[in-house]
């Protein structure tokens, strides 16, 4: 995904109605009540989905093509914690309609992907294997379309520089290719520890411990103070660090760690102790000082909120860290404390926000106003339907499945290896409208990597 928040303008800004009609009623500690809620967070997102301009595309979005598979995540997520099955149908179609050679690296998008782009759509698949969501016959498994981004983002493990790690971008001519990231790493590292969970293939998890081993050799992952970069680059064999804060870098190494403390029976400590100090350092996202008195009980995305800068894939990043810390809680026992009190406040902040629109239900960015603040828009709803989620999850029991505990979809340790897409492209076929694009994207992210430079000589 391309990151552009120094350029970003506000995305859907459209006038909030303040206080109008509906607004959503909330007791957290009600289940129905958090059903209810979820409902309405979540058909106003589809309603958004469905108004696209590309929506003769299943599961393609106007200008990003990575955020359907992590709405279709959260949306996996809902239907397990509700039973409301009526966003399903939707569901398959875009998956399956992305699936690509059963990779999800579709040829019409995948020219000017990143390693992150993709693996989120891995993630939606593996969260769909883990909660048996439905499959339909004469398609891939679930598990085999995640096997599928495994198999096809290892072979791009690259040792040129900094002895290993996922570069940012796939392909050489892709601005951001000698930029290693902590999404795609720590992405990738999450994927193969459910994976290795899911199967008990031990191959899934030599792959997730040597992704975490190596992040921790660079600014990834600094186990010192237990501080995530959000980049650093070839260049400089990873010794630079972009220096960012993103709830999602932490959320994805946290529930990484998760599943291998899980899929190890609690033995190797090096989990344990990633997990509890990865967590405490996350409490920077729930600010004490400022923020409208949130006084650390409300989840803020820092970096972003508060200048106003957050662009549409930030915006929706605090789904991801609320409803993968929740399903933590689910598969290490004891955690619960430390991250659902204020998962739990920040629901409560968050669904404050929804009085926008002609309903009055529409969400904010700014959960700690816990007021409308002048945007909506389908990544506002993905967040807080996270959060939402997030606190379904101790109503709901139950973890993720594994193939020994009762998870139906079928391992195929083989698919996307005869996918056509692993060469780099001609970029002579890529057509005049997908070369534009790129050609934008990549304008976008040399802009923002000067100031980045910038900032990072700066910060230090
Ligand atoms: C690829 O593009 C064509 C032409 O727009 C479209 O019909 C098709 O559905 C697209 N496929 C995917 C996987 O998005
Ligand atoms: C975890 O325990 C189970 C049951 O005793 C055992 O079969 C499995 O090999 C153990 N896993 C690891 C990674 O040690
Ligand atoms: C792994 O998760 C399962 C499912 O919740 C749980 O029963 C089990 O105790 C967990 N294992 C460890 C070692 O915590
Ligand atoms: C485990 O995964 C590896 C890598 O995909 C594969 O080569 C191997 O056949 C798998 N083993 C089993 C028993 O499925
Ligand atoms: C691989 O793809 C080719 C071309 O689509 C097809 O002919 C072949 O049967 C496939 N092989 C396997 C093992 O799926």
């Amino acid at each position: 995904m391309i990151f552009s928040h120094w350029l970003a303008t506000l995305l859907g800004g459209s006038l909030a109605i303040h206080g109008a009609l509906g607004a959503i009623t909330l007791n957290v500690d009600d289940e129905n009540s958090l059903k209810t809620a979820a409902k309405t967070v979540a058909s106003d997102m589809i309603d958004f989905y469905n108004a696209r301009d590309s929506k003769d595309i299943p599961g393609k979005f106007d200008g990003t093509w990575w955020e359907g598979g992590s709405m279709f995540m959260v949306l996996i997520q809902y239907w397990w914690l509700t039973g409301d099955s009526q966003f399903n149908d939707a569901i398959q179609e875009g998956m399956y309609w992305q699936k690509g050679d059963d990779d999800f690296f579709p040829s019409n998008y995948s020219q000017y992907l990143g390693n992150d782009d993709q693996v989120f759509w891995g993630l939606a698949a593996i969260t769909a294997a883990e909660l048996n969501f439905p499959e339909q016959s004469g398609q891939p498994s679930w598990v085999s379309l995640a096997q599928g981004v495994f198999n096809t983002q290892v072979p791009r493990w690259d040792t040129s520089s900094c002895h290993g790690g996922m570069r940012w971008q796939i392909w050489p001519y892709q601005s951001g290719y000698t930029t290693k990231n902590a999404i795609s790493n720590g992405g990738l590292f999450q994927l193969a520890a459910r994976l290795a969970l899911y199967t008990k293939n031990t191959t899934y998890a030599e792959w997730a411990e040597r992704i975490w081993d190596w992040s921790a050799t660079t600014p990834l992952l600094k186990q010192k103070n237990w501080n995530i970069a959000d980049s650093t680059t070839c260049d400089t064999q990873c010794t630079d660090h972009g220096d960012w804060q993103w709830t999602y870098n932490y959320g994805t190494y946290i529930s990484g760690a998760g599943y291998m403390y899980n899929y190890t029976n609690g033995t190797a400590s090096k989990w344990k102790a990633g997990i509890d100090g990865l967590i405490g350092t996350s409490s920077q996202f729930y600010p004490t000082q400022g923020y409208n008195g949130a006084a650390g009980n409300v989840l803020v995305e820092i970096t972003c909120e508060s200048v106003e800068k957050c662009d549409r894939n930030q915006i929706t990043f605090k789904a991801y860290f609320s409803s993968w810390l929740a399903f933590l809680t689910t598969i290490v026992p004891g955690s619960s404390d430390s991250i659902m009190p204020k998962l739990k406040t920040s629901a409560q902040a968050a669904i404050k926000t929804c009085t926008a629109g002609s309903d009055g239900t529409l969400c904010g960015i700014k959960w700690y106003n816990q007021a409308a603040d002048g945007t909506n828009g389908l990544e506002q709803q993905m967040a807080v339907l996270g959060v939402l989620n997030a606190n379904l999850i101790p109503f709901k029991g139950g973890a993720p499945l594994t193939a020994e505990t009762g998870g139906t979809s079928k391992s195929n340790p083989s698919a996307g290896t005869n996918s056509s897409n692993q060469a780099v492209p001609t970029l002579n076929n890529i057509t005049t409208g997908d070369r534009a694009g790129a050609g934008i994207l990549t304008v976008i992210f040399v802009t923002g990597w000067a100031v980045a430079v910038t900032w990072m000589i700066r910060g230090g």
